[in-house]
């Protein structure tokens, strides 16, 4: 594992969609409010907006897409073999909406942050914001937790809370959500790297 020339850790953002999160995060390296190099962005889907807004910002990117009826750890291969090579330190999930193998995860123990749309353990899966919508629930909010073997799952480092409002639909909430990822992701991202929990 490498740091960059100034010492910051070297990271990789796994996303596989809009990749707002991810800018943030970039946002954030740049204006020095995160002490982290990003050493490359990678998505599942090659077609992800993401990919584009990384390379814009001169990012290293990857397209590694998945193949169906292939084994998730061949799948998984060309990312790891890339996070190795980029001598990546920490993996940084942002709206990566494919599993990691027990595996993968083992190649980085300890090392692989996620954020999720709710408060865990509360609403896990693809579609939490949906999901806590439906239940009637008049609180959510944003986890951000260090990956485990299992989904959604895994020591809980930070969370925010987010209001609900009567008349909410996916579409008014889904905003107010992801600016507090925007805000807390970095911000967790600063303390972990740093220590300073
Ligand atoms: C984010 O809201 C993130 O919390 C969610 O995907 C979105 C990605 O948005 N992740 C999950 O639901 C993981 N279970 P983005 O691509 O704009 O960052």
């Amino acid at each position: 594992m490498k740091t960059d020339a100034s010492g910051r850790p070297r990271i990789a953002i796994l996303i596989s969609g809009t990749g707002s999160n991810m800018e943030a995060i970039l946002s954030a390296c740049k204006n020095g409010s995160l002490d982290a190099e990003p050493a490359i962005v990678i998505s599942d889907n090659p077609d992800a907006a993401g990919l584009r807004k990384a390379r814009a910002r001169g990012v290293k990117t990857l397209a590694s897409p998945y193949r169906a009826r292939v084994p998730r750890e061949e799948n998984e291969a060309p990312i790891l073999k890339a996070l190795r090579d980029e001598g990546v330190e920490w993996v940084v999930l942002a709206g990566f909406m494919k599993i990691l193998t027990p595996g993968f995860v083992r190649a980085f123990p300890g090392r692989i942050v996620n954020i999720h749309p709710a408060l865990l353990p509360s609403f896990p899966g693809a579609h939490a914001i949906a999901d806590v919508l439906e239940a009637g629930s008049d609180i959510t909010g944003v986890t951000v937790h260090i990956v485990d073997e299992l989904v959604d799952h895994g020591t809980v480092i930070s969370q925010t809370e987010v209001a609900i409002f009567p008349g909410d639909t996916e579409e008014t909430l889904a905003p107010r959500i992801h600016d507090a990822e925007h805000k807390l992701y970095p911000r967790t991202l600063q303390q972990l790297f740093h220590d300073d929990f």
